[in-house]
């Protein structure tokens, strides 16, 4: 079973409701170059299906739920996001796919690289050897 890395926001919580902060270099570990969100997943969709060479990133669903598989080449792990009080930390050279995502699911991503196609690798047989060349 694959060990991964899960951040806990401590969330502000009064009568009116919650509230997360998130900071650079005091809540998570690197600084962020690039947010985005999937939202409005369709059913039975599976996305991700790749490793990135260089990219960090951070996987916190603020509503709904979604599965994450993580696979390191050894080892994998299902890892369930449900809750916008945590995050998920993916380092580079981890393969991901998304997967269940609820109708209400939004998956915050914190990255910290801006996007390149250059960092991905997409194919599976491709990563396994790029982790092995190392
Ligand atoms: P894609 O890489 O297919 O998503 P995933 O592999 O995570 O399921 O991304 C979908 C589209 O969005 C694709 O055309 C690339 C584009 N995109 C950006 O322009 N910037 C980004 O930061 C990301 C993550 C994707």
């Amino acid at each position: 079973m694959l060990k991964y890395e899960t951040i806990n926001f401590a969330p502000h919580n009064d009568k009116r409701g919650s509230l997360v902060a998130i900071e650079v270099n005091k809540d998570i570990p690197f600084e962020i170059k690039r947010v985005y969100y999937l939202y409005k997943t369709q059913n039975g969709v599976r996305r991700g299906f790749h490793a990135h060479k260089e990219l960090r990133q951070i996987l916190i669903c603020t509503s709904g739920s979604c599965m994450i598989h993580l696979d390191n080449g050894h080892d994998t792990a299902e890892v369930k996001l449900d809750s916008p009080e945590y995050g998920l930390v993916i380092e580079n050279n981890m393969w991901r796919e998304m997967y269940d995502f609820t109708d209400d699911a939004v998956l915050l991503v914190l990255a910290s690289q801006h996007y390149d196609e250059k960092d991905y690798i997409r194919d599976y047989d491709e990563f396994i050897k790029y982790i092995k060349g190392e």
